[in-house]
């Protein structure tokens, strides 16, 4: 393969800039022709490609979001579309493409090299850590120091007034930025949509910490749970504390990227142009046990989750007690 194109695509992810820079830097050094295609699946389908060169990505290892712009396209799901995106491609003699995303972004991928023969290859790019195959996708741990930050800033205030705090945190359906976060910050209860949450039990801890002492409780809810607001209402029927609620929003998703979001991406674009000269496509690349391995594109939804959180479920519960 001697012409390959990178793009982002989906809800953007510190250390995406990494991942492309690394992806463009390898392949120039393997005399690769690069392109650039904006906003992701949409740019492709608009024909907004351009050929990349190493000032493009000179100076962008720790900037947030996607220097390539992302979005989520819709007509992505209609073969007529993405004959027209393949077509741009082709008409450039390009080969190989690198799709960094979530999990939406590789369904797209898995269509375009089994309809057109071209060669994809998957870099998992969230911050919501659920793409199965990986035990981390680039962006998790850089948003995971994000919340941690809030939830300190936020203990403060409820402390002081002696509050209960919801802190909601992005995830999608997934409950990794809230478990670990609850871990890591100390959390006094933590409700995720993986396992059932009674908010009697919830209520139940928050009275018996609070007779031993306690001045504040910081409780960690995914937003795969349900409305904050309607969790904040149903707590307050049942404690005698304060409640307020906080959604952090996407302020969880920008900042500099952190040291390990920036290695993680660097060693998985390179891998996937690796992989492109290799003449593979149709996989994605992920790590598990500190080792960059490949899967299938399917995998991130047909196969098992790397990351087994049960564990790291019952210490958080244990340690929130
Ligand atoms: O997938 C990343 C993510 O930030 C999710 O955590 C969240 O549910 C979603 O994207 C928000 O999407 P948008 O920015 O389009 O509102």
């Amino acid at each position: 393969i001697k012409k390959i194109a990178i793009l982002t695509s989906g809800g953007d992810a510190p250390g995406m800039n990494a991942a492309i820079r690394a992806a463009a830097k390898t392949a120039m050094a393997k005399g690769m022709k690069v392109y650039g295609v904006q906003r992701g699946y949409m740019g492709m389908l608009n024909d907004e490609i351009f050929p990349m060169d190493g000032g493009y990505v000179s100076g962008i290892i720790d900037r947030g979001g996607t220097r390539l712009l992302t979005a989520r396209c819709l007509e992505f799901k209609d073969p007529k579309f993405r004959a027209i995106a393949a077509q741009n491609l082709k008409k450039r003699g390009i080969e190989g493409l690198i799709v960094i995303g979530g999990d939406g972004s590789y369904h797209g991928a898995d269509l375009l090299s089994k309809e057109h023969d071209i060669k994809v290859v998957g870099i998992p790019g969230t911050i919501d850590n659920d793409i199965k195959g990986t035990d981390f996708t680039i962006g998790f741990d850089t948003c995971l120091n994000t919340i941690l930050d809030a939830v300190s800033k936020i203990r403060d205030t409820a402390t002081s007034h002696e509050r209960t705090i919801l802190v909601e945190v992005m995830g999608r359906h997934a409950g990794d930025l809230a478990l670990q976060a609850c871990i890591a910050g100390g959390g006094d209860g933590l409700l995720i949509p993986e396992m059932d949450n009674p908010i009697e039990l919830l209520a139940f801890q928050i009275k018996e910490r609070r007779k031993h002492g306690k001045l504040h409780d910081i409780v960690l809810v995914a937003e795969g749970v349900g409305k904050v607001q309607d969790i904040e209402e149903a707590l307050k029927q049942k404690i005698n504390t304060e409640v307020r609620s906080v959604v952090l929003g996407h302020v969880q998703r920008g900042g500099t990227p952190s040291g390990f979001d920036r290695v993680l991406a660097t060693r998985m674009g390179a891998k996937a142009v690796d992989l492109l000269e290799a003449g593979e496509g149709g996989v994605m690349v992920g790590i598990e046990n500190n080792k960059i391995i490949t899967h299938p594109i399917s995998f991130a939804w047909d196969g098992e989750r790397s990351y087994d959180f049960r564990p790291d479920y019952e210490l958080a519960l244990l340690l929130a007690k």
